[in-house]
């Protein structure tokens, strides 16, 4: 079997209108440019995008987004963030090439998507209510020898210092607790802090993606942007190791 790999995307933070700007960034523009780089790539299995597509919950960005990926004929998924309206996105996915699914396998691996925004309280910080640990926890025990990558908005660990610390997955334990009992679980990936990093914890591997729009500067005690270029990260594992090799790629 072929090494897999694949393209993770997120915070694209688009705008109904592609020319709007945000403290100086031009999320459409930046995205265009990310697309262009995508098209350089050589064998890409599949495009997965993890939340804040939308920065105001406005339908035109997931049409905006269908536009520029379904050209490039990879399939393409995506999952919802704190921005994104979960509500929004499944009913239009019928309308555009998205995959429409929230689990499925690729040579040899599965990929679970959770939907880790607070629909009770529209708050900025991530949680996995009842639902969607039952659904966590039902795909895993489907497959308990296939190798898995859960994939989610928010982020799971902490980065010292950082304003954004309180801002991910509020009951992270209810998480562990099901993911710890499953030896499958090979790395869970996340986007929202618009930065690039990589954690472990009890051999799992933990990325979160750079953000195609602006970056944040997740080492400041506060709200802080970095000046790094907006960018994508593509993950690939080896058939044999099952260990995930990560690379990011900026504009
Ligand atoms: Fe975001």
């Amino acid at each position: 079997m072929n090494t897999l790999r694949f393209a993770h995307l997120s915070d694209l933070h688009l705008y109904k209108y592609k020319d709007f700007m945000y403290h100086e960034h031009h999320p459409y523009q930046s995205f265009c440019n990310v697309v262009d780089l995508l098209k350089q790539e050589d064998t890409l299995d599949f495009i997965l995008i993890t939340g804040d597509i939308a920065a105001k919950q406005e339908k035109e960005s997931y049409f905006h987004v269908d536009e520029l990926l379904a050209p490039l004929g990879t399939p393409y998924y995506w999952l919802p963030g704190n921005h994104d309206s979960a509500v929004l996105m499944k009913r239009i996915a019928p309308k555009v090439q998205v995959q429409n699914t929230n689990v499925f396998e690729t040579k040899g691996t599965r990929f679970i998507l959770l939907d880790s925004t607070d629909r009770q309280e529209k708050a900025v910080a991530g949680f996995l209510p009842d639902d969607e640990l039952r659904f966590l926890e039902k795909s895993l025990a489907e497959a308990t020898n296939t190798s898995t990558i859960i994939a989610l908005h928010h982020q799971l660990l902490a980065t010292p210092g950082s304003w954004t610390n309180n801002l991910g997955v509020t009951n992270k334990n209810d998480f562990y607790k099901i993911i710890d009992a499953c030896p499958q679980v090979q790395a869970v990936i996340c986007g929202h802090i618009h930065h690039a990093h990589a954690w472990q914890r009890k051999g799992v591997q933990y990325f979160s993606a750079p953000a195609t729009s602006y970056q944040f500067n997740p080492y400041a005690p506060e709200f802080a942007l970095d000046e790094l270029a907006p960018g994508y990260q593509v993950l690939s594992i080896h058939p044999k190791t099952r260990r995930v090799h990560c690379e990011v790629k900026r504009i």
